[in-house]
């Protein structure tokens, strides 16, 4: 059993490219691909916790139109997927930092947040806007103003406490998919995967289809997890 899965969703672009299509319908294939996994995960009760990296801050160096259009994407699915997500009891959380997006994307994350916010189900975390980096230093305000209005000593700071200050208090990843045949990981849960087992499969993320992900829990359950002991 995984108990929190990351995935870094890559190769949207160059699956549409090799077929003559436009990026933006990779984008497309890459959002109907990603609603098939979360329902197939949430009725096969394959993990608890599933992390998804979909829109980092660096992204929005990319061209206004791909990045006009993926918010426009978010936006539509997030209200689309309401119902299904309130049926199956898949709770939505969001990772990252809302002041860099639009009124109307943040407006459609919460929304889906608080109506889900009650679920028991599957836990949904997308990674939206967000970094690592910026996630660790976002915590380490949070302790730091803490610190200084008294309501924290500094000596009660440990991994424990630090943890409860991310963007969310998850368990740690087990388990990091990047699709595409990148060997890398781009800034993504980097407090989180400190002890994860990563997988880098070659199928671009529209082709990697419920069948490829059962070839990589296959795989997951295959490694031996030490972490740092001797068995
Ligand atoms: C990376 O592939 C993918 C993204 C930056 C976007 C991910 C978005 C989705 C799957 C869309 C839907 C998501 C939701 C939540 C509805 P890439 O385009 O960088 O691929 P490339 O490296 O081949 O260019």
């Amino acid at each position: 059993m995984i108990n929190h899965l990351g995935i870094i969703v890559d190769g949207n672009g160059r699956w549409a490219k090799e077929r003559g299509l436009k990026r933006s319908e990779g984008h497309k294939a890459g959002a109907q691909n990603l609603r098939d996994l979360i329902l197939y995960m949430s009725n096969k009760k394959l993990v608890n916790y599933l992390s998804l990296y979909v829109f980092s801050t660096e992204n929005f160096d990319r061209p206004a139109d791909e990045v006009n259009y993926l918010m426009d994407l978010f936006i539509k699915w997030f209200k689309k997927c309401q119902e299904e997500y309130s049926k199956e009891n898949i709770k939505i959380l969001f990772s990252g930092r809302k002041s860099l997006l639009k009124k109307n994307v943040v407006d459609a994350m919460v929304k889906l947040e608080q109506r889900t916010q009650n679920n028991t189900g599957l836990v949904v975390n997308f990674c939206l806007s967000y970094g690592g980096r910026a996630e660790i230093v976002d915590a380490t305000k949070k302790i730091c103003q803490k610190c200084l209005a008294g309501e924290l000593d500094i000596n009660a700071i440990d991994e424990s406490l630090f943890s409860q200050n991310l963007y969310h208090e998850l368990p740690d990843i087990d388990f990091l998919i990047r699709t595409s045949g990148e060997n890398r990981i781009s800034n993504f849960m980097l407090w989180q995967v400190s002890y994860a087992e990563f997988y880098f499969p070659k199928t671009y993320f529209p082709d990697f289809d419920t069948e490829k992900l059962d070839e990589a829990i296959l795989e997951y359950q295959k490694r031996d997890r030490r972490f740092g002991k001797v068995k």
